[in-house]
């Protein structure tokens, strides 16, 4: 819920929009550690930079084999359990691209 803060984040606080990103985490909000995917301070995720790395390297694996789509049963119900999960799961459709 921090994260949609329209205060910190700006109006467009609720959409997805990963240009706020571009000139880095610090720059993206009106307060450099609004991000708090990672925690903050002296107990902060000691993973951080490896599991972003991780992401993007899983995520380019992916691309490069799959398309994929949210499936039509989604039903978008975002739930608040400390981070926002989808309380009907999030079905997705993958399709192999032509090698
Ligand atoms: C998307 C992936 C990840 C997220 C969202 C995440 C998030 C977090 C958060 C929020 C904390 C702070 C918990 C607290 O305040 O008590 C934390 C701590 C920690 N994380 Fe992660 N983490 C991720 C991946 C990883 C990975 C890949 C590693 C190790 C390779 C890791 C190792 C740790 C460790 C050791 C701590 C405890 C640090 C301490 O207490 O000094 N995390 N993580």
């Amino acid at each position: 819920m921090l994260h949609r803060d329209e205060e910190v984040w700006g109006a467009d606080a609720a959409e997805f929009n990963p240009l706020r990103f571009r000139d880095g985490v610090g720059r993206a909000a009106a307060h450099p550690n609004a991000l708090l995917s990672f925690s903050i301070g002296s107990r902060s995720c000691i993973g951080q930079d490896f599991a972003m790395l991780e992401a993007k390297a899983t995520l380019a694996m992916i691309l490069r084999q799959f398309a994929f789509e949210v499936a039509p049963e989604y039903v978008h119900a975002p739930a608040d359990f400390l981070t926002l999960q989808p309380m009907q799961g999030l079905p997705v459709v993958l399709k192999l691209l032509d090698p």
